[in-house]
C-alpha cells in the first residue's frame, strides 16, 4: 500500500484575501476565464498578468488549445522581458489541466510534453483555485487532453503535474451555471465510487471516497427535496461540494478511476460532451456490467444503503433515480452513436485506455465494453 498527497491544501475565505495572503504580484501569471475572474475582482485591477483560456479555444482541453496557451505565455514573457515564477490556475478542470502543462517553461508543445513528460525539468510553481466541484485536478498529477487526430482523450500522469498548492474558496463557485455544477459534481461522485471499487483502493482512499460520496449524495438529497422533480438551482452548500471533490481527487489520484472514465473518453472527444456528462452517460451501464459479471461491490453498497436509507438490493435503483434528478439521463444514440460506432469505440478503449481499465474491479473484454456501449444507446 502507498498513499500520497503532494499538494498543500488550504481553505480561504475569499478571493481578495487570497490575493493578499499569497502575495500575488508581478512575477505571477493567472490563467482563468474572464467571466470567472471579473466578478471576483469587483472592478479592481488584477495584481498580475492574466490570460483568458477561452481566447485560445472552446470546450475542454485539446492539443491545439494547450499549444495556443503555451505560445501566448511565451509571447507575453517576451513582451515583458521576464519569466513567471508561479502560474495561478483559477477555473474548472479545463483551465487547471492546461495550466499544469505550462510548468515546464519555454519551447515545448503538448505532444512533446506527453511523450517526454517524465524526463522534463519543472520550471514554475503551480497554484490552483478550483471553480467547479468536480475534477479534483487541484490535487492530482494528471492532465487530460483530447488529441484531435486520434479522436480520443489521453491522460498524462507524472509527478511534475502535482500542483504545489490548492486553495479552496467556496465563493468562487457562485457564478457556476447549474449544468456545470451538475456535470462536475457527478464527475466527483464517480471519482469517489470508481476509486472505492478499484483493486488499488486502500483504507485511506476508501475513507476519503466514502466521505466524498456521503457529502455529495447528502447534498443531492437536500437539493432534490428543495426543488421538486428536477433540481435546477445551485445548492447553498457549495463549499461542501468543493471539499468533497478535492477528497475524491485525492482518493482517485491514489487508487485510480476505471471503466466509466475509460468509456467516456471517446464520447467526450468525438461528440464534444462535457467530461462529467460523458461519464454520466455510461455510469449506470458500467456498474450494471460489474454486477452482472460478479464483481464484489458490497463495501460500496453498504455505504449507499446507509446514505439512501434502503436495503442493499435496492441501492442501485434508488441511487440512479437520485442522480437522474440532478443530471437528466440521455441515451447515447441522441448524440449520433450507432451500433458500428459502439464497436469502434470499444476497440479504441481497449487499445488506448489500459491505464484506466487496470483499475476495474473485474476485467472487461472488448465484447463486454461493446455491450456496455450498446446498453447506453
Ligand atoms: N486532471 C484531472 O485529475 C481531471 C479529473 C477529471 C476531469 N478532468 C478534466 O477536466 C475537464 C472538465 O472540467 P470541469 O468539469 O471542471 O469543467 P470545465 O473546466 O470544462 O468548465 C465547464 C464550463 O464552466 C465554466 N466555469 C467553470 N467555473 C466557473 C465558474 N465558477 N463560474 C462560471 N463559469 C465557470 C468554464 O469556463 C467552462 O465553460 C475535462 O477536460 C476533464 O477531462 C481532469
Ligand atoms: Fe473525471
Amino acid at each position: 500500500m502507498s498513499f500520497f498527497v503532494k499538494t498543500n491544501i488550504s481553505e480561504c475565505g475569499g478571493f481578495e484575501k487570497f490575493l493578499s495572503e499569497w502575495r500575488i504580484g508581478e512575477s505571477d501569471l493567472i490563467l482563468t476565464n474572464e467571466y470567472v475572474l471579473t466578478p471576483q475582482l469587483d472592478g479592481k485591477p488584477s495584481p498580475c498578468d492574466v490570460l483568458y483560456q477561452e481566447k485560445y479555444g472552446g470546450g475542454e482541453p485539446s492539443d491545439e488549445m494547450v499549444d495556443a496557451v503555451l505560445e501566448a505565455i511565451e509571447s507575453k514573457k517576451k513582451q515583458n522581458g521576464k519569466d513567471y515564477e508561479r502560474v495561478v490556475a483559477i477555473g474548472g478542470g479545463t483551465v487547471i489541466d492546461v495550466a499544469k502543462l505550462s510548468v515546464f517553461g519555454e519551447g515545448l508543445r503538448c505532444q512533446e510534453i506527453f511523450e517526454k513528460g517524465a524526463t522534463l525539468p519543472r520550471k514554475r510553481r503551480l497554484l490552483v483555485i478550483p471553480t467547479t466541484c468536480g475534477t479534483g485536478s487541484e490535487v492530482t498529477n494528471i492532465s487530460i487532453v483530447a488529441f484531435k487526430k486520434k479522436q480520443t482523450k489521453m491522460g498524462l500522469a507524472i509527478p511534475a503535474l502535482f500542483p504545489d498548492e490548492a486553495v479552496l474558496i467556496g465563493d468562487m463557485l457562485r457564478t457556476l451555471p447549474y449544468e456545470v455544477f451538475a456535470t462536475s459534481s457527478v464527475d466527483a461522485l464517480i471519482h469517489a465510487m470508481e476509486s472505492h471499487v478499484s483493486p488499488k483502493a486502500d483504507v485511506f482512499t476508501r475513507t476519503l471516497g466514502e466521505a466524498a460520496t456521503r457529502r455529495i449524495l447528502k447534498g443531492y438529497i437536500d437539493l432534490a427535496d428543495a426543488s421538486g422533480s428536477k433540481a435546477k438551482t445551485l445548492p447553498r452548500e457549495l463549499q461542501t461540494f468543493l471539499t468533497a471533490s478535492t477528497m475524491a481527487g485525492i482518493a482517485f489520484g491514489n487508487a485510480g478511476v476505471g471503466a466509466v472514465h475509460a468509456l467516456s473518453y471517446p464520447l467526450g472527444a468525438i461528440y464534444h460532451v462535457p467530461h462529467g456528462k460523458a461519464n454520466a452517460l455510461v455510469f449506470k451501464a458500467v456498474f450494471e456490467a460489474y454486477q452482472r459479471l460478479g464483481a464484489d461491490l458490497s463495501p460500496l453498497e453498504e455505504i449507499l444503503s446507509d446514505i439512501l436509507n434502503c436495503p442493499r438490493p435496492a441501492v442501485w435503483e434508488k441511487f440512479f433515480e437520485l442522480v437522474n434528478r440532478i443530471l437528466a439521463p440521455q441515451p447515447i444514440s441522441e448524440l449520433g452513436v450507432d451500433e458500428n460506432k459502439c464497436a469502434e469505440m470499444a476497440q479504441s478503449v481497449i487499445q488506448g485506455q489500459q491505464r484506466l481499465l487496470n483499475n476495474n474491479p473485474i476485467p472487461l473484454s472488448q465484447e463486454e465494453i461493446e455491450t456496455i456501449y450498446r446498453n447506453c444507446l
